[in-house]
């Protein structure tokens, strides 16, 4: 399923976010042959990282805590030797750069030399970024991205700026945090960093990323990669409909692995043909038409799919207001005085659905 980004053609709208798979040119050339669009480097920064033991732990299902910084390959490496070969490869690569002005001024033109389709910007404030940005921009005619990250405190006047300073896409969003997972045999924190803390990615940060990049669409018509808690494709789906121009993953790959990539594709595929449209780029920001919501109390009833109910019971026990139950025959009856309309029965049961 081909899409265009940043002037370029590629034959996935998957991107692979910057992390532990793409940190090497093999590491790149793998995902570009499961079927990745394009793929985004391990974050280069001037020194090479030296990690903690450990730097990653799963933490509910889909989700990850990571503690790893940026590159522990040089940046001497990546400029002659790993991206020349994944390009060389074929890979769409984006050239993942952190964190200060010093840094990219030190390897960005190298990088444009060496093929890179767009350089990707890692760095949260407006006093690094806007520099690193200005000056980027200055050096080299490929597209410059910048990586948002979700925690800070305006994204949305964040990204502003840094689209009135030349940004030409961004990638929304890096992980959340800091958080804390503890080993409770021994108390002491799972990861290996100084203060045991981590960034939370995955399945879980999903419902925060799709609502900054909701807002972000808003307010920009640049390209946005959406990047955070895809892991499954009616995850992806809805990533795309937030406003999203190209679905990024990254720890759904690391948990399932590189065929997850393909899957995603033929998936998307599936829904798209599935649901008459031509095109990913239809269903692009398509929830902006319904925003905002207006008349909040129309009138709905619940229909209960009688041949389908297991009666295992689960929409009962999450009444709030104890306004389902069965009747002798074992049969769904509402209480329609108690019933609040709250909806949360119809989200934990198939045989429910909403006819408005
Ligand atoms: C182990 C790990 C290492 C990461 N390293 C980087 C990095 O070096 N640079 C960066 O910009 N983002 C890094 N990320 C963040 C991802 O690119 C991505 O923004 C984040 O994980 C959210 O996407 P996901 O929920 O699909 O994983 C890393 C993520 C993980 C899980």
């Amino acid at each position: 399923m081909e899409t265009t980004l940043l002037g370029r053609r590629l034959p996935s709208p998957i991107v692979i976010g910057s992390g532990p798979l793409s940190y090497s040119a093999e590491g790149m050339i793998r995902l570009h042959q499961a079927g990745a669009g394009a793929v985004v480097t391990k974050t280069i920064n001037q020194t090479a990282a030296d990690n903690p033991w450990r730097h990653m732990v799963q933490c509910d299902r889909d989700t990850l805590i990571n503690c790893e910084k940026w590159s522990d390959y040089s940046m001497e490496q990546w400029l002659e030797t790993e991206i020349p070969r994944a390009v060389a490869a074929g890979v769409n690569c984006i050239a993942s750069v952190g964190h200060t002005a010093e840094d990219s001024r030190l390897c960005v033109e190298r990088l444009e030399a060496a093929g890179c389709m767009a350089i990707e910007l890692v760095s949260y404030r407006d006093e690094t970024v806007l520099p690193m940005l200005e000056d980027t921009k200055k050096r080299v005619r490929i597209p410059v991205i910048v990586k948002l990250s979700p925690n800070s405190p305006d994204l949305i006047a964040h990204a502003r700026r840094c689209a009135d300073a030349g940004a030409d896409a961004f990638t929304a969003c890096d992980s959340m945090g800091p958080v804390l997972k503890i080993d409770i045999e021994t108390g002491r924190p799972v990861l290996g960093g100084k203060d045991g803390y981590g960034w939370l990615s995955g399945a879980m940060i999903r419902p925060f990323i799709l609502q900054r990049i909701c807002e972000l669409r808003k307010v920009t018509n640049l390209p946005i990669i959406g990047l955070g808690g895809v892991a499954k494709w009616q995850d992806a789906v809805e990533m795309m409909m937030a406003g999203a121009n190209c679905v990024g993953v990254c720890s759904a790959v690391i948990l399932k692995g590189l065929p997850f990539v393909g899957q995603l594709n033929r998936q998307l595929d599936d829904y798209l043909s599935g649901h008459g449209y031509g095109s990913l780029e239809e269903i692009s920001g398509i929830v902006q038409q319904h925003l905002p919501l207006e008349d909040q109390k129309a009138p709905y009833r619940m229909k209960w799919d009688e041949t389908r109910c297991s009666r295992c019971g689960k929409c009962i026990r999450v009444c709030p207001y104890t306004a389902r139950k069965w009747n002798e025959e074992q049969n769904m009856r509402v209480d329609e005085d108690a019933c609040r309309k709250c909806g949360l029965c119809v989200s934990v049961c198939d045989c429910l659905t909403i006819q408005e």
